[in-house]
């Protein structure tokens, strides 16, 4: 086994990840950062971030306004210490990335350009075309590349956290171009893996959104936080599941039914008027209008298509300039993957999974419960999103609490007993080592195929588990998950060759996906109520009285994971009613 030594070391090799690396490599030339990422981090999945990140730009707006938008969004579930600091922070952040060479996209008179957001009141969303996510990680990893500090360890899959003494101290992770399996230690871990948006079958997410980060802090200890809280965007496209932007909407784009009928306006979202008006209609929150979506659906309002219902998103209105200069990717995807021109043509949508609100319970620090581990942005629950985030607040969350964790682990390292016991953490990694062998590489006789399980995986959380659920469809859903887990062991592995053996791959990301799955579905069932993105039919009200909470889903030795609860911070913004449209 190789092993190496660094001073911090990041998983994850997107938007978090290279912020806390520079914040590290900013403030500390002499630290070495280490970065794990399966994947070439110019293939994160904050690549495909399209519309844009929201922070106060213009004299009419507030950093007040924008916490209340923000926790009124997440149904008052978002702790809002963590708010007020996003909040605070955001705009900054923004002005840092023009500054490292980020080209926001900008009015005629060389103002950087804002356009409207879901859930916002004012214009705060600082965009570049509807390619923001490209952009931004592309400033990222270039500054990135400017710090020789920072070493990479590419494509290679993390598989296990090294834990001496109750600190986190490294992980095992395999190369994938040669299957060598590597200890890698440090003195802190920040884990910024993303979500894990592909236990669902029909997902925004890429391929690589498999919970790696979040199974890795489960497994070793650290709880999960309000997994149940599972984001539907409202427009997907409805084989692919390619997101259509919310910008979209923004630029004046309607939801129509079958009827032709601007249907959100019968959901307590507001009437049209002849130009968007903020919070309301098409611009109203994420789980409102994916929910109105499903309500069209149940009245037969809706398109029936190859794969499922739908309804349409009329851009025509809008002309070709407008779509050409503020919307080219929507054109460009409608024309490869659904062969329509939105110029011409309504484009068919449908809600899709997108975006996980929960994940590793960390503080305002970014710190989990776990000493030298940390976590930051996606798979990590600070919480800024509570029970539905607003479309453009993830790319300023993984800037600023990427950049928060980065000077957290620092702290931490120069605060901790450096010592270690390297007998004891080698002996761990050599384990781990035989489990990989034993449990997959050399395993002949297992009858179970990978993608079987993973297929039975993503149905029942569709079915139990997705835009609606209920205690029946959760129990079932419950229970399909801890049998999916036994025939995971059963798993049959065909390939035992070293060489990017994608199979292993596969087997490892399942694993990751089925503990994780059960966090949302137990986390779900014993919610008894409906709070934003978590919509219970037989509990139809928010119950601030029992569940004004978070719940913190542990791994227990046997069985589901045990379920408790975290109070919220409330500081200066009591619960209220969510109000749009008016
Ligand atoms: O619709 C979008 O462009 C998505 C943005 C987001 O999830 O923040």
């Amino acid at each position: 086994m190789e092993t190496s030594a660094h001073d911090i070391l990041i998983i994850g090799g997107g938007g978090a990840g290279l912020r806390a690396a520079i914040e590290i490599a900013e403030l500390n030339p002499k630290l070495s950062v280490a970065m794990v990422s399966k994947v070439y981090p110019m293939r994160s999945h904050t690549v495909s971030a399209e519309g844009g990140a929201a922070g106060v730009a213009g004299q009419d707006d507030s950093i007040d306004e924008h916490c209340y938008d923000t926790i009124s969004g997440s149904d008052w579930l978002g702790d809002q210490d963590a708010i007020e600091f996003f909040c605070n922070e955001i705009p900054k952040e923004l002005l840092r990335l023009e500054h490292w060479g980020c080209p926001w996209s900008r009015e005629p008179d060389g103002r950087i350009a804002v356009r409207p957001f879901g859930g916002m009141k004012k214009m705060r969303t600082w965009f570049a075309a509807d390619k923001t996510g490209f952009h931004m990680l592309h400033t990222l990893f270039q500054t990135s590349l400017k710090y020789e500090s920072i070493t990479r360890y590419d494509e290679c899959f993390a598989t296990r956290l090294l834990v001496e003494d109750g600190a986190v101290r490294g992980l095992v992770a395999i190369e994938l171009r040669s299957g060598k399996v590597r200890a890698i230690q440090a003195k802190a871990v920040i884990i910024c893996t993303g979500g894990c948006g592909r236990v669902f079958p029909f997902t925004t997410n890429a391929n690589i959104c498999t919970g790696d980060g979040m199974a890795l802090a489960y497994q070793a200890g650290a709880p999960l936080k309000d997994m149940e809280m599972a984001q539907y965007h409202p427009t997907g496209l409805p084989f692919t599941g390619i997101l259509i932007t919310e910008a979209a909407r923004a630029e004046g784009g309607w939801l129509l039914n079958k009827d032709g009928y601007r249907f959100l306006q019968d959901y307590d979202l507001g009437k049209p008027t002849p130009t968007p008006v903020f919070r309301s209609m098409e611009l109203g929150p994420r789980d409102r209008v994916s929910q109105a979506i499903i309500g069209e659906f149940e009245k037969g309002r809706g398109f029936h298509g190859p794969y499922g219902d739908y309804v349409h998103l009329d851009l025509r209105h809008l002309g070709e300039h407008k779509i050409e200069t503020r919307l080219p990717m929507v054109r460009e995807l409608c024309l490869k993957y659904e062969n329509l021109d939105p110029v011409k043509e309504p484009i068919r949508i449908r809600p899709v999974l997108h975006y996980m609100m929960g994940g590793v319970h960390t503080d305002i620090n970014t710190a989990t419960t776990l000493p030298g581990l940390f976590a930051a942005g996606e798979a990590a629950c600070v919480s800024i999103n509570g029970a539905n985030r607003l479309g453009s607040n993830s790319l300023g969350e993984i800037l600023v609490y990427g950049a928060r964790s980065g000077r957290s682990a620092l702290q931490y390292i120069e605060g901790a007993n450096g010592r270690s016991n390297q007998s004891a953490i080698l002996s761990q990694a050599a384990d781990e080592e035989r489990r990989l062998e034993q449990q997959f590489l050399r395993k002949t006789g297992g009858t179970e195929r990978i993608a079987k399980l993973r297929d039975e995986m993503s149905h029942t959380m569709e079915t139990g588990c997705g835009i609606y659920r209920e205690r029946n469809s959760l129990v079932d859903s419950a229970n399909k998950l801890s049998e999916l887990h036994e025939r995971y062991q059963n798993v049959a592995m065909d390939d035992h060759t070293r060489t990017f053996n994608t199979q292993l791959t596969s087997a490892l990301e399942l694993g990751f996906m089925l503990d994780v799955a059960e966090t949302i579905v137990h986390s779900a069932l014993n919610r008894e109520e409906s709070r934003g993105a978590h919509q219970r039919r037989d509990f139809p009200k928010r119950d601030d009285n029992k569940f004004l909470a978070h719940s913190m889903a542990y791994r227990s030795a046997e069985g589901p994971p045990q379920i408790e609860y975290l109070p919220v911070v409330i500081t200066r913004w009591p619960p209220g009613e969510r109000v749009y449209g008016r």
